[in-house]
């Protein structure tokens, strides 16, 4: 099993035991403000190899390079003026930018699924203390095993992942909840590749610009969009007026729906209608209602701006039909 390091204990022993076990080749689960990351040396082939196969990932998916700091992700990629912008605003936080990767960059390969582009981000806290101390690049996935629900707890990274790494580092709770945004800006614009952590709507009002969204729903950008995703073994219902009997029910914003006291468990995600609570809570009621055994998981309708975009594009995706 797993060692856990708690960060709030012991958050000097925690970097200087990830980074051994970092430089050993081997993986460490850290925690980031949007999610847990599965962590390995992005210079490594043996341990990026040990990222696919731990989470059963497709190696046509690429993985986000985490960096330090911005200095850090100008040895590896090119930064026009408008990524530039969006860094300078949005880094450390949860943005990804899809850049052209340096061919001086030492960023292996395997990590950018042979692209010539990266994926970087720069996380805030101790993601970003332990970059900084590794002194290398961390390619990290969502720890959790490919196509289920993302990592939002170190208990939640245990219960998947314990018996197949090493350490675990628990910071708590994330306190964003839903993964990172990812852009990419061509010929001046930007494009949203996957709605995340940070809105749109704070995107544009940060630049002036306009985010353009994907125009062809299926036409998949960032190659980890596909379409079954953030899967519980229950099936999922969105968007319910009615709920059925055993079903487990997921409101937000304290609604009343028709059937609701034959549901077999009820959580709100945010009694208030706070969104933000809302993505916090998203991933880990969303294993709670599945271990309650319940066979479908009810969802009343959640509002589609600022961090509801990206909320609903995981609901719809854990809806998705599955091919497993
Ligand atoms: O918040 C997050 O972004 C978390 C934490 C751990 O940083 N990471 C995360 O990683 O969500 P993952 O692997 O679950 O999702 C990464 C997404 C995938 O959809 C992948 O296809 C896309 O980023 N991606 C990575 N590199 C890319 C590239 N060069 N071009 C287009 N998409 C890329
Ligand atoms: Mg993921």
């Amino acid at each position: 099993m797993a060692q856990l390091i708690s960060i709030d204990r012991a958050r000097q022993s925690a970097i200087a035991e990830a980074s051994a076990v970092l430089g050993d080749g081997m993986l460490v689960a850290i925690p980031t403000e949007t999610v847990y990351g599965l962590a390995a040396d992005a210079t490594n082939p043996q341990a990026i190899t040990r990222i696919y196969e731990t989470k059963g990932r497709p190696r046509f998916n690429p993985l986000i390079c985490h960096m330090a700091d911005l200095e850090m992700a100008e040895r590896h990629a090119a930064f026009d003026p408008l990524s530039r912008k969006l860094a300078d605003l949005f880094w450390p936080g949860p943005l990804t930018l899809i850049l052209p990767l340096k061919a001086e960059s030492d960023i292996h390969a395997l990590a950018t699924a042979g692209l010539d582009t990266v994926g970087i981000r720069v996380p805030r806290g101790f993601a970003g203390e332990l970059i900084r101390a590794f002194g290398k690049p961390l390619a990290a996935p969502s720890a959790n095993t490919s196509g289920r629900i993302s990592a939002t707890s170190a208990a939640h990274v245990e219960t998947d992942l314990g018996g197949l790494i090493p350490l675990i580092i628990d910071g708590g709770a994330c306190a964003v909840g839903v993964e990172s945004t990812i852009l990419k800006v061509e010929d001046g614009r930007i494009k949203l590749l996957r709605p995340g952590g940070i809105p749109a709507e704070a995107i544009e009002r940060a630049t002036g610009l306009t985010v353009d969204r994907p125009t062809e729903p299926g036409v998949i950008e960032a190659p980890g969009m596909l379409a079954s995703h953030y899967a519980p073994s229950a099936s999922v219902r969105l968007n319910v007026s009615t709920v059925r009997p055993g079903e487990a029910l997921i409101l937000f914003g304290g609604v009343r729906i028709a059937g609701m006291e034959t549901a077999g468990l009820t959580l709100d995600l945010s009694p208030a209608g706070d969104l933000g609570e809302a993505a916090t809570n998203l991933f880990g009621f969303m294993k709670q209602a599945d271990a309650s055994g319940a066979e479908s998981i009810a969802f009343s309708p959640v509002p589609f701006h600022g961090l509801g975009e990206a909320i609903n594009d995981r609901l719809s995706r854990a809806a998705a039909p599955r091919d497993r």
